[in-house]
């Protein structure tokens, strides 16, 4: 259990530093393929430099799903895919798909969550890998990273603290994930 399925909607860095992780040998992962559901992602570019699988999807379960097959992929990971998916989805990847969400769930799920966490006068964010489940950034917690809100911060500027923290926590989720799902299936 090692191929990824990563579905994108834009700029694509949490893929990229996914991809940086096999090639630098920290997480021993396939990238099978790499969907889309906007033609225009930047994302997608860079897949393509990488000589990965692409592929533009609108988003409708059974699509997803057929070309998720089609490649073999083990583990599905959610990268700043802003749409959500249906239950058919769900089900038939059930416990094999993860997703990264910059707030520190069960605090702040939904849109904007840096700006929630402003507004909300928290003094403590992050980021947090989860498998995906029916509901809104609600499945179980694989691991999470928190980093401080400081008195000064914009949305940009604590967006910015927490991509640095998610780029190094999802490959490292992944790779327990993928480690803990081999010793299953060697047992
Ligand atoms: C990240 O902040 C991620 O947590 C959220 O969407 C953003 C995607 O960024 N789900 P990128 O496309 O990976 O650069």
């Amino acid at each position: 259990m090692r191929r990824l399925g990563i579905l994108i909607s834009g700029r694509g860095s949490n893929f990229v530093a996914i991809a940086d992780a096999i090639d630098a040998g920290r997480l021993d992962a396939e990238i099978a393929v790499v969907i889309s559901n906007k033609a225009g992602a930047p994302g997608l570019d860079r897949a393509r430099e990488r000589g990965l699988n692409t592929a533009v999807l609108p988003v409708h379960d059974h699509l997803l799903i057929a070309e998720l097959r089609r490649h073999q992929v083990d583990l599905v990971c959610l990268a700043g895919f802003m749409r959500i998916l249906g239950h058919e989805f769900v089900a038939a990847f059930q416990g094999r798909i993860l997703n990264i969400h910059p707030s520190l769930l069960p605090a702040f799920p939904g849109l904007h969550a840096q700006q929630q966490a402003l507004r909300a006068g928290a003094k403590q964010s992050g980021c947090t890998v989860h498998f995906v489940d029916d509901g809104l950034d609600s499945g179980p917690i694989v691991k999470q990273a928190s980093v401080p809100v400081l008195a000064d911060d914009t949305v940009d500027t604590l967006s910015a603290r927490i991509l640095e923290q998610e780029h190094r926590l999802y490959p490292e989720a992944i790779g327990e994930v993928l480690a803990t799902a081999s010793q299953r299936q060697r047992a």
